[in-house]
């Protein structure tokens, strides 16, 4: 397969009954373009040639298809005319087709590369002009309906609003898939008409030609029709992109992956997982997120192109473009930025924020921290409530801290400052200037405590009548040989 052989897809209709500004072939579903899937499955079949017809907002849907697929060959049509107009359009934007061309639509998202290459194989076995991949469906409106003969013969595909009531019963649907032959398409393309309901150039009117000319046509009825669903609106979207998951999810378990519950699970199409992978209810795993083995995530996880290491943690968190060490820990309720890379049992923990930071081997930031811009070395501890204040307001700045550091509760690093190894901050430390290695950095005054100031100050309030029933005598503190912390 592969050789002589072009795929043109179909994609320059609006889409309109999505109701967005966005078209409907880039709308997304496990965390792909509709497009990005269907010309994943076209590129598994290794075609010479893929061809995309693109018109509505065709800027950005060519863009996005030359991303994916850098060699395609884009063909405007300017007006839509219908997808016989539109096969014509693809031929003539590469010249010249030979061998077999197979015609998709841009919003089968389900379908696979193995469906399209059993199609083509039958297509080329059979000789035939053209064939029809079609399939059995329990609501047919909309779809073109494949007749048959007395003798089961593919006749024609008669579209839904040219169609007699009886013809309207017919379970079995075109699903827009077609394969030709070359110079049967080439023939056939100028012979099509627009005489009918919708005044189009259908493509399906090719079927009748055939058989007309007395050639081959067949149709190849899929067994998994949701291959060939596409989505029209944002429920039937949102359905094919369930049914996605579902799949997905299936795959990983039947590959080794624990998932407590799948209806709760969504993993996007690139995902990497490893046995022994858990996964616990109510978590996403998105884009080019990679889980190595014996990790546990979530549950309530959100993980977006991220790299968790084996043995890894990740309780009710969300992260985004981070890396998290072989047996780290994570969460619960933390928020993991890009640029996050937490060494090997690191532990980032509970209403804890990190960005664009280097966190050590084994270094710890276990509780409601904001580490910014930040190096934490090897074994570290950052203490309950630490603020790296990477912001002047206008640039960002780095703080560096050093191995086996242990930082007290409530520090606040003004970066750009640098924390020798083995150093070490009081609580409520505002840290501006470098500590040396092996410092302590303290920078709050001594506590001054001024007595009797609930009964004088707040007087006649529940705290002045606390402070009062506790203190020695009636209204001046605990008496002035306890105050002795004020100015030593
Ligand atoms: C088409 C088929 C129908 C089939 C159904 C499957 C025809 C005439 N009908 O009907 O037999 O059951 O798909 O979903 O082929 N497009 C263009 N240019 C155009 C018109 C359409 O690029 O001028 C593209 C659309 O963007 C879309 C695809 O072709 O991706 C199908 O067009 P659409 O108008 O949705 O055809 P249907 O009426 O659904
Ligand atoms: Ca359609």
């Amino acid at each position: 397969m592969g050789q002589n052989l072009t795929v043109i897809v179909l994609a320059a209709g609006g889409g309109t009954r999505m109701k967005s500004k966005t078209m409907k072939v880039l709308h997304r579903v496990g965390g792909r373009s509709m497009i990005g899937h269907v010309l994943n499955a076209v590129r598994a079949l290794e075609p010479e040639r893929v061809v995309a017809v693109v018109g509505h907002q065709r800027e950005q849907v060519g863009t996005h298809i030359q991303e994916l697929v850098p060699e395609c060959v884009l063909a405007v049509q300017e007006e839509q005319r219908g997808t016989g107009d539109a096969v014509r359009v693809a031929i003539e934007a590469v010249g010249e087709v030979s061998g077999t061309v197979i015609v998709a639509t841009g919003d089968t998202p389900l379908l696979r590369g193995e469906s399209l290459r059993a199609f083509a194989e039958e297509h080329e076995a059979a000789q035939r002009a053209v064939s029809v991949l079609s399939a059995i469906v329990d609501d047919s409106f909309g779809y073109g309906r494949i007749v048959r003969d007395d003798d089961g013969d593919v006749v024609a595909i008669v579209e839904e609003k040219d169609a007699t009531p009886e013809q309207r019963e017919i379970p079995e649907i075109s699903s827009g898939i077609l394969a030709f032959d070359a110079a049967f398409l080439v023939e056939a393309l100028p012979q099509l008409g627009n005489d009918n309901a919708k005044g189009e150039y259908y493509l399906t009117d090719t079927v009748q030609i055939a058989r007309d000319a007395g050639l081959t046509v067949g149709a190849h009825a899929i067994d998994d029709s949701w291959q060939t669903a596409g989505a029209n609106d944002r429920e039937e979207l949102a359905a094919l992109g369930r049914e996605l998951n579902r799949r997905i999810v299936s795959d990983w378990m039947r590959d080794g992956v624990s998932v407590m519950d799948p209806a709760t699970t969504w993993i996007d199409s690139d995902v990497v997982l490893a046995p022994d992978v858990t996964i616990l209810p109510g978590t996403q795993l998105l884009g080019a997120t990679v889980v190595a083995e014996d990790a546990v995530i979530g549950p309530d996880t959100t993980l977006k192109d991220c790299e968790i290491g084996a043995g890894a943690r990740v309780v009710r968190t969300h992260g985004e473009l981070a890396v998290v060490g072989d047996e780290a820990s994570v969460g619960p309720y933390a928020y993991l930025r890009p640029g996050t890379r937490l060494g090997i049992r690191g532990k980032v923990g509970t209403f804890v924020e990190t960005k664009n930071s280097e966190i050590g081997d084994g270094a710890k930031v276990p509780h409601l921290s904001y580490v910014g811009d930040a190096e934490i070395g090897e074994g570290t501890n950052i203490g309950a409530g630490t603020i790296f204040a990477n912001y002047d307001g206008v640039k960002k700045h780095r703080t560096k801290v050093g191995k086996h550091a242990k930082t007290a509760s409530n520090t606040t690093f003004v970066a750009p400052v640098e924390i020798g190894d083995g150093a070490g901050t009081g609580a409520g430390t505002v840290v501006r200037r470098d500590v040396p290695p092996g410092a302590l950095a303290v920078s709050s005054g001594p506590q001054r405590n001024l007595p009797g100031w609930a009964q004088t100050k707040r007087a006649g309030t529940a705290q002045a009548e606390a402070a009062a029933a506790a203190s020695h005598d009636d209204g001046s503190g605990f008496g002035d040989s306890e105050d002795s912390g004020a100015e030593s």
